[in-house]
This record gives structure tokens, sequence and C-alpha cells, in this order.
């Protein structure tokens, strides 16, 4: 199984430049679902949960093509036919994204078959919410046997009241009220940037969709969509993880595709820990002090801070000067990185379940470590950038699904990184 050994204590200096976003990428591609023809898809990054995205669109019939035919970050999707919507098992248990193809299988086939999904084991995560939105739009929903079996002859417009902000949720939606027959509304929706940029991409289709970013996204339904040729947006998340990792190392990087209006509570937050960041011709760059501020943060929707940057920034926070609090509110069971980086010296305790208190220590030492999740493993890797020593974490593949050669990237900025072959621990 792949490692990530890093000698940890170089601070970080130089330039590095972001992909594309995956969460943006995800949504954009089940979307060429909803219209028959080739749409292309560029600056899609080369990632593990793409690539799962791209093979479950193929098993539905599609045409997907990438790399030597399209270019390496073209991804170019003909959904011309689709024959068998159903999604299943084996390609939907690793990656909980998967259920985007629901919203849209239904809108256009008049029926899908999703398994349940998996992905990261970040607390319960269930889809109730996207299932309520379906119903609400007159699909009938069965669950049997672990999939979720949805009819409509067509769907028809409605008003939908989510529970909670949900993303992906919002975004199965919007996709679905496309091509449904009059006007929904979406309440309560998230406000995500990737939301935005998904909505972006179904008017460019020829859907008619208003107020995403806002929390009430209205859809007039059409008849039918085109297909699109996009740029997807850059990673934010993969943004903030670079200027955490500079943070952390003490270091002076200039991130380029970092959006600041994107990243607005996180940059708060930096800045609140003593990081310089100025805005710079394509991106921003984070010079930091040799030792960060302890910080108390709450994650919360967008545009609250977000809960795929809490690992990465406690991790900054595991040697900042002073004790700091940190709640998560979005996911249940999302510190499971603790119990790692305390093996690295790390003083923090977890109460309750949704608060850290994080009492920043000088020094971290290397050691092995395990990551658990995509989130988490970011976070350790950041952990032995600082730590002094050999840091090696086992289990990249979770790093593998949401950051693409991560390693390269850091080691362009200084890092004394590489990935090895190593035994599991
Ligand atoms: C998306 C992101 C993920 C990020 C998360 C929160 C993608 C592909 N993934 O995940 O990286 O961590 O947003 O910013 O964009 N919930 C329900 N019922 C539902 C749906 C969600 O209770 O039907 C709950 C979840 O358990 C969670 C909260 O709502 O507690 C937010 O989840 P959601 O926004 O749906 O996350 P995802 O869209 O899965």
């Amino acid at each position: 199984m792949d490692a990530i050994e890093i000698q940890g204590g170089r601070p970080l200096k130089g330039e590095v430049t972001v992909s594309g976003s995956k969460n943006a990428t995800l949504p954009q591609i089940a979307a060429a679902l909803l219209a028959p023809g080739p749409s292309i898809f560029h600056n899609t990054p080369d990632l593990a949960d793409v690539r799962t995205m791209g093979r479950l669109i193929a098993h539905l019939g599609a045409k997907v093509s990438r790399g030597a035919e399209v270019g390496p970050h073209t991804l170019r999707v003909d959904a011309s036919e689709l024959p068998r919507p159903e999604a299943p098992y084996d390609l939907v248990r690793t990656m909980r994204a998967a259920v985007l193809v629901l919203g849209p299988l239904v809108a256009r086939m008049g029926r899908a078959r999703v398994s349940l999904p998996g992905g990261c084991a970040i607390g319960a995560r269930p889809i109730d919410q996207h299932l309520k939105g379906l119903s609400a739009l007159g699909a009938q929903i069965e669950l049997s046997h672990g999939y979720v079996e949805a009819k409509a002859k067509r769907l028809r417009g409605a008003k939908v009241l989510f529970d909670l902000p949900t993303v992906t949720g919002t975004e199965n939606l919007m996709m679905a009220a496309a091509l449904a027959d009059g006007r929904t509304v979406l309440e309560n929706s998230a406000r995500e940037p990737e939301v935005c940029a998904l909505a972006k991409v179904l008017v460019r289709m020829g859907a008619r969709v208003e107020g995403a970013g806002t929390s009430v996204v209205t859809i007039e339904g059409v008849r039918e969509l085109k297909p699109v040729e996009v740029d997807v947006i850059p990673d934010r998340i993969e943004a903030g993880t670079l200027l955490c990792a500079a943070l952390v190392t003490g270091g002076d990087v200039l991130v380029k595709g970092a959006l600041e209006d994107d990243l607005d509570a996180a940059l708060g937050k930096l800045r609140e820990a003593g990081a310089t960041i100025t805005s710079e011709p394509g991106g921003l760059r984070l010079k930091a002090p040799a030792r960060p501020e302890a910080v108390d943060f709450i994650t919360a929707p967008f545009p609250g801070f977000p809960t795929d940057l809490q690992a990465q920034l406690m991790a900054c926070l595991s040697v900042a000067r002073g004790a700091s609090r940190v709640v998560e509110t979005v996911f249940e069971n999302r510190f499971m990185h603790v119990q790692e980086l305390r093996r690295m010296g790390a003083e923090i305790i977890v109460d309750g379940g949704h608060t850290a208190v994080v009492r920043g220590v000088e020094r971290l030492s290397g050691a092995g470590v395990m990551a658990t999740d995509l989130r988490a493993s970011a976070s350790l890797v950041l952990a032995g950038l600082r730590a002094e020593g050999t840091t090696v974490v086992h289990r990249v593949y979770h790093l593998d699904r949401g950051y693409e050669a991560l390693e390269n990237k850091l080691l362009g900025l200084g890092a004394r990184i590489r990935r090895i072959r190593a035994p599991g621990p």
C-alpha cells in the first residue's frame, strides 16, 4: 500500500497551482447526463473520486473519455444513450457523491436505481433530504436490498424545504428540477460555491435557474437541455489546505487559483492565527509567523468555516501559542485525526464528540500515523511537514481521493516528502 514519508521542519516557499475542484467536477459531470450529446469538462482533477464517477457514468451507458484522447485534465461525457440507469453498490460504496446521478437519471430517463452510498466514515450521512426532495417532485421512491429506486413519468415542479442545507442534496434537486414540469423552489439550500458553479453550468445547458448562492433557488423546468463545454473552478479546499501548509511550516507561499471570495471564513481564521495574506495576480500569498497564534473556530455550512478544512487548521493549531477551541457542527465523528495527531505529540482533548480543545505545543515529533478519511489524511501530512524527524502517513488512498499529487506540489515548495510503498500498519 502507498504511504507518504515526510522529513519535517522545513518552511515551505514558492508558488503552487491549485487543481480543478473535485466537489465542483462531480455534480457537473452528473449534469452531463441531463442532455443527449457530448459535454466537455476542462480542468478536472485527476483523482480517484472523479475516476469513480467516470466509471459510474460509463456503467450507465454513456461514453466517457479522458487522458490521451482528450487531454490529461479534460473529461468528455457523451450521454446520448443511457440504457442502464443503475448505479451498482461496487461503484457507489467508495463514494457518497455517486448519489448525484439519481436526480439527473429520474429527470431524463424516468427511472433510476442507485445503491445507498458509502464514502468517508464521518458520521451517519443519510440521503433522506435528497429523497424527500425527489418525492416532492413526484418521484415514487422505494428502498429495497440496499438500493433506492425512483420512478416518475415526468417530474413536476414543487416547493422543497430542506431540513438542513445539504450540498449534494441541493445539487441533485437542482438537476432534477431542471427537466421537471413547472417551477421548483428549493428553500434552505446550500450556498457553497460548487452549487453556484453547477447552476452556471445548468444555465449554459439551457436550464432556467435563479438564486444559486442564496438559500432560495428557483428552477423553471424546461423540456430539454443541451450539452455544454466548461472549465471547472479551482478547488477551494485544496487551496485552503496549501495555505495551511504554509502556515504550519512558518512558510511564504503563493497559492495560484486560491479565490478570496470562496475562502473568506478560512482566510479570516488564518489571519487571526498570525498569517499575512495578500492578494496577488492569480492567487493569494500567505506569509506565516514562526508559530501560529491560537484561534477558536466553528465549522458551518458556507459561508461559514468549511468542515473540509477543519482537520487541516487543527494541525496548524496543534503547534500554536496558546489553546484553541474547535467545534464541528456539520458532521459527527470528524475528529478521527485527533488521536493520530496526539501520537505526534499534539495535546488535544475531544469533549463530547463535537468540541476539541487544542493546547499548542512547541514541537511535534514525526511518527507513523494512519489516515482515516480524506481531510484527516491532509491534516496528518501538514503535521508531518512541521514535525521533527520522519513521519509516515499510511493509507494515503484516502488522500488520493481528493488531492491530485499533493506530495509533488509540496515537493515543489521545498518539502522533503515522497511516496513510498509500505506494509499497512
Ligand atoms: C459535500 C461535500 C463534502 C463536504 C460536505 C459539507 C461534495 C461531493 N462533497 O458533501 O466534501 O464535507 O458537503 O460541506 O460536494 N445530511 C442529512 N440528510 C441528507 C443529506 C445530508 O442529514 O439527505 C446531513 C449530513 O449528514 C451532514 C450535513 O447534512 O451532517 C451536511 O451534509 P451535505 O452538505 O449533504 O454533505 P455532502 O453533500 O455529502
